[in-house]
């Protein structure tokens, strides 16, 4: 992949209003992003196919949208109070912070065992920095938790401390016999979710890639102990066809890495990562986790399900499959992203894309043109996301839509005003065909959805 991609999506970003750095006009925030008018299409158009696909079109998951801030007791529980924590190096030279894993591994000259139980290494000895390239001896990673904290209420003293999630798991979870009691579902069933999650994360960066503030879209399916291999499975399968037909990634840009022990999460008893091959490296997009009975025995002191016909009490194992939205808004810009000659196309599938189609007048300074194409504008817009434009020449129209991923290009000329038919010009072949206007709708409406 293109190295200078990051900043040629950055730029398109913040140029055509899909991400504006956060909070600009002061000198931003560390690394936030705001998703501006296009972007939020974007991003809400895969939120809803998710949405879709794992919720609405089954029936063994139900959603739910829980608070942003929990009762601290559900991160003691959880243990993310004692092990949600990233190793914090800090440069004596430069006095720069960073995560741990940033050091290059062949300068390291010692390293032990965190504990007597856990496979997890860490770094006692010297080590170099990788921006200054200073030795450094005498100072070891220390562990950095990163849940993010505030107070509620009025007077700011460790009683009132509470913490954003860092994950929305876990109100799937504390929220277990809630949905048990209000619904019919039995084992197996899921769980699902959409929603803010917040880390103090060490070294946010990479743009959307890793913020303090992101949103996931995570899904916690309760299966019997013996079952989870298969159900492991299934979701693999389905997070592949979630990546590629729904997203439209091509199969040689992701890789499914095997996670090992010493470096899961202190839930997991199987991870794989699905990593994409961003210009920056390869590394995480989403995650398929099995967490085990860990959660539902810590949250719950007796078995919360009941075999509906044994009558047998038990706590139902999970598999975890997780999809990090901004990550998807940024392997799709990347995904897509074509250069032919002077001409950039998003080559978003039709269903992600912001506008569906885009109408223009053949010229602007035709009041007959311009009123019939306000018409077919206005047939459309109840249906779509439908853009405008009727400035510049037609072929500056069409860059201007290819760019921002529009599928389809409306254009009404004479021809209209005598046949009642426009031309249809597709983004990806650039070919041009004549519809009639009744007709309009349903054509556009099965491309891009049928
Ligand atoms: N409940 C499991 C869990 O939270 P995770 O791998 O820590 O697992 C899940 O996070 C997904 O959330 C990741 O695969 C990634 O897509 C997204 N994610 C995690 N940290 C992020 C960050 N700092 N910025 C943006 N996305 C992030």
């Amino acid at each position: 992949m293109e190295e200078n991609l990051m900043q040629k999506i950055t730029a398109l970003a913040k140029r055509r209003g899909f991400v504006y750095p956060g909070s600009e006009i002061y000198g931003g925030l560390a690394n936030s992003w705001d998703y501006g008018p296009l972007g939020v299409e974007l991003k809400n158009n895969i939120k809803q196919e998710w949405w879709k696909r794992f919720v609405q079109q089954r029936s063994d998951v139900v959603g739910i949208d829980a608070a942003l801030l929990m009762n601290p007791k559900v991160w003691e529980a959880s243990g993310h109070l004692a092990t949600f924590s990233d190793p914090l190096v800090e440069c004596k030279e430069c006095q720069r912070r960073f995560r741990a894993d940033e050091i290059d591994e062949s300068t390291i000259s010692q390293r032990k065992p965190r504990n007597d139980e856990s496979k997890e290494w860490i770094i006692v000895g010297a080590w170099r920095c990788p921006y200054c390239n200073a030795e450094n001896t005498k100072n070891p990673p220390r562990q950095f938790n990163l849940m993010l904290k505030t107070f509620l209420g009025p007077a700011e003293e460790s009683a009132n401390v509470v913490y954003f999630r860092p994950e929305t798991a876990q109100a799937m979870f504390v929220n277990f016999k809630n949905i048990l009691a209000t619904s019919r579902l039995r084992v197996p069933f899921g769980i699902a979710q959409i929603g803010k999650a917040f880390r103090n994360e060490i070294t946010p960066g990479n743009f959307i890639f890793r913020t303090r503030e992101f949103e996931q879209m995570e899904l916690e399916y309760f299966v019997q102990e013996r079952e989870w291999e298969k159900w492991f499975d299934y979701w693999l399968g389905e997070m592949k066809e979630w990546l590629y037909k729904d997203l439209g990634i091509s199969e040689s840009s992701v890789e499914f890495v095997e996670i090992p022990e010493k470096d899961r999460a202190h839930y997991s008893q199987r991870t794989i990562d699905i990593e994409y091959k961003y210009p920056f490296g390869q590394k995480e997009l989403y995650g398929l986790a099995y967490r085990s009975d860990f959660d539902l025995k810590n949250h719950f002191q007796e078995p919360p399900y009941k075999d509906p016909e044994t009558g047998e009490a038990s706590y139902p194992h999970v598999i975890e499959p997780t999809w990090g939205v901004d990550r998807s808004v940024l392997a799709v810009l990347l995904d897509s992203y074509a250069q032919e000659g002077d001409r950039v196309i998003l080559k978003l599938k039709p269903k992600l894309a912001p506008y569906k189609a885009a109408v223009f007048p053949l010229v602007a300074n035709k009041p007959e043109l311009t009123k019939k194409a306000r018409e077919v504008h206005d047939m459309l817009q109840p249906r779509c996301m439908v853009a405008w434009d009727d400035r510049g020449n037609i072929g500056k129209r069409y860059y201007a839509q290819d760019e921002i991923g529009t599928p389809f290009c409306v254009t009404v000329d004479f021809e209209t005003l005598e046949k009642n038919d426009v031309t249809v010009r597709d983004r990806d072949t650039a070919k041009q065909e004549r519809v009639s206007l009744p007709d309009l709708p349903a054509f556009l409406m099965n491309k891009i959805y049928g």
